[in-house]
């Protein structure tokens, strides 16, 4: 099978690249990835010479290539990773958000119309269902319950849900979809809580934690849910949405002190900071769906998961350290600057 994933040079793209080309000798990975701030050379270069992968520089919105792409490669299978993806960043340029996510997934459903495929798969996410109170632990997201969004990027994130499932409607496009809760683990990009807090806490530099730091996100380790999306394409209803999350629910103050005790560092790090925008108060997932239906667990335990993390960034130092020298300073200033 040939089969294209777009966004693979990012944290779980890249993941989930490494696994297929690994996993499955015998079909070929397409990357196709614009390398935005977010996409990194380094992430893909494990897997650069094998002979199943190829890496392809292009913009998913950019319909002339993606068109091209299609026409020489003829996917059977598309995993829809591209995006921009940080919360704080859609704050200030929502604009991007909307081409990518919003305009880039309606080329690449294009494309798929035009060329047939077996499988548009998208990657979504559960900030598409909005937030959920801090004192109602009872209260869980299914895959019914209603979209609700709070940011530029989970809006941007929904409408392209609902451009999916359209075009399963109208067309008959063979799709599926995945909404899965925070994922954390190795390539992660440190604009995001726990790889930021890592890189940090090493440096003993304050660790900027939003309001009281009482908000609570469902962390996932990123190759359970790299498992759980070879599980859908493979085996997923053709227009089913399927939600994955591991019950690993914690509060990111919680959070930064596992990372603080492992590093052996001091909470005297901790700075609390103004809060984001319209900041969603807590997530938690309800896989019940795709562990009856398809059989998949979580394998990774949020202890083993994190300590391996927090290992994976002492032993790939160069990793993040040419990510901090370039792009990265100017938007920590920016991002940080007026916060203290
Ligand atoms: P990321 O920001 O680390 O990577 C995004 C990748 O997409 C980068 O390689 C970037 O270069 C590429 N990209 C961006 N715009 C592009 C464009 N126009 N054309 C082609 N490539 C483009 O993101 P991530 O955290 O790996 O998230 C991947 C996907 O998973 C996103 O769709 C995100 O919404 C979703 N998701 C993320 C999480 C999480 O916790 N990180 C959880 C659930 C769902
Ligand atoms: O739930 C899935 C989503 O998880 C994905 O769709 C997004 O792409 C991904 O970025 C992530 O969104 P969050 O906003 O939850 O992740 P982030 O790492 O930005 O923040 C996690 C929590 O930590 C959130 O409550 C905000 C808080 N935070 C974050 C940063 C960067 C801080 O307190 N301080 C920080 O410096």
């Amino acid at each position: 099978m040939n089969i294209i994933v777009t966004g693979g040079a990012g944290f779980i793209g890249g993941n989930f690249v490494h696994m297929m080309v690994q996993q499955y000798p015998k079909d070929n990975i397409i990357c196709l990835d614009a390398l935005t701030y977010a996409g990194n050379m380094e992430t893909v270069a494990p897997v650069l010479e094998a002979p199943n992968f190829q890496f392809v520089k292009g913009d998913i919105a950019d319909r002339d290539h993606v068109y091209a792409l299609f026409a020489q490669v003829h996917p059977d299978i598309v995993v829809n990773f591209a995006a921009e993806s940080h919360v704080d960043r859609s704050i200030v340029h929502p604009e991007l958000f909307l081409q990518t996510n919003i305009m880039g997934t309606g080329v690449l459903l294009d494309a798929c119309r035009k060329y047939g495929i077996q499988r548009y798969h998208q990657v979504s996410t559960d900030e598409v269902y909005g937030d959920l109170p801090l004192d109602r632990p009872d209260l869980f997201f299914t895959e019914e319950t209603p979209l609700h969004t709070s940011s530029p990027y989970s809006a941007s994130k929904a409408s392209a849900d609902l451009l999916v499932l359209a075009y399963h409607r109208t067309y008959g496009l063979p799709v599926t979809i995945s909404r899965c809760s925070n994922n954390y683990g190795p390539y992660h990009f440190p604009e995001k809580l726990i790889p930021l807090m890592i890189i940090n806490a090493l440096h003993d530099k304050p660790l900027p934690v939003y309001g009281t730091g009482e908000n609570v996100r469902d962390w996932l380790f990123v190759k359970d849910h790299c498992r759980a999306i070879d599980m859908i394409i493979r085996n997923g209803t053709v227009g089913e949405v399927y939600n994955i999350g591991g019950h690993n629910e914690q509060t990111n103050l919680d959070v930064v002190k596992t990372i603080i005790h492992t590093l052996g560092k001091s909470e005297a790090l901790i700075h609390f900071v103004k809060d984001r925008p319209g900041h969603d108060r807590r997530y938690a997932i309800d896989p019940t769906k795709i562990r009856t239906h398809l059989g998949w667990e979580p394998e990774t335990r949020f202890a083993d998961g994190i300590s391996q993390t927090i290992q994976w960034y002492l032993d790939h130092r160069p990793w993040w350290e040419h990510i901090i020298s370039g792009d990265y300073q100017q938007y920590y200033e920016r991002m940080y600057g007026d916060r203290a």
